[in-house]
């Protein structure tokens, strides 16, 4: 009998970074101008390939940034193997906001037998790399708030030109397995 191998994934970040639209790009190949905030959680799934050639499910949770989705969102981080961390490269605050509120949530509400804080894999991506002459942080900042919260990487992305959004994913489901199996 074959097995379906699912991994949890949960996106966090600020209102408006562009998660719904990595998730879109990545899933369906579409992008979006109009901003259309989300409502508490959307949950939609993609297979990846691996570096070996197994394919892995991804359940990818789209939590709404927005402060008042907090009390529900707590309950969405539990049981997750992956966490994508977004900020918006033409948005300072956005960077800064990644260790608190939404590190230190990920790290207090995640701890469940198979998500703990060990074993959640991190992936910190700039997003709208397109606005190059908006850019309000340089890469180095991204990497070193990489290093500071253990990510296993920083991309630079851009939904909208649908730059390095697969590799975001891919890295990220790639690097549960290196663990594992290492
Ligand atoms: P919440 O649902 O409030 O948490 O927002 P979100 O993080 O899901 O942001 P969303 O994907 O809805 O994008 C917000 C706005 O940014 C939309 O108007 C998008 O069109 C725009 N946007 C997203 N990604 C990019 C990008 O890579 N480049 C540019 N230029 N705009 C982008």
């Amino acid at each position: 009998m074959k097995t379906k191998l699912v991994l949890k994934l949960v996106l966090l970040g600020d209102p408006g970074v562009g998660k719904t639209s990595l998730i879109s790009q990545f899933v369906h190949a579409r992008f979006k101008h109009s901003y259309q905030l989300t409502v508490g959680l959307d949950i939609s799934s993609k297979q990846v390939k691996l570096n070996d050639g197994r394919t892995v499910t991804l359940s990818i949770n789209d939590i709404g940034g927005q402060a008042r989705f907090a009390a529900i969102r707590h309950m969405f981080f539990k049981g997750a193997h992956l966490a994508m961390f977004v900020y918006d490269v033409t948005r300072a605050d956005t960077l800064k906001n990644i260790t608190d509120p939404w590190y230190k949530e990920l790290m207090e509400f995640c701890s469940q037998p198979n998500s703990t804080k060990s074993t959640i894999k991190i992936a910190l991506v700039g997003n709208k790399a397109d606005l190059e002459d908006y850019r309000m942080i340089e890469e180095e900042e991204g990497e070193e708030l990489a290093r500071q919260i253990g990510a296993n990487g920083h991309i630079s992305a851009s939904a909208k030109e649908n730059v390095k959004v697969d590799d975001a994913f891919k890295v990220l489901a790639q690097s549960f397995f290196d663990e594992v199996e290492s």
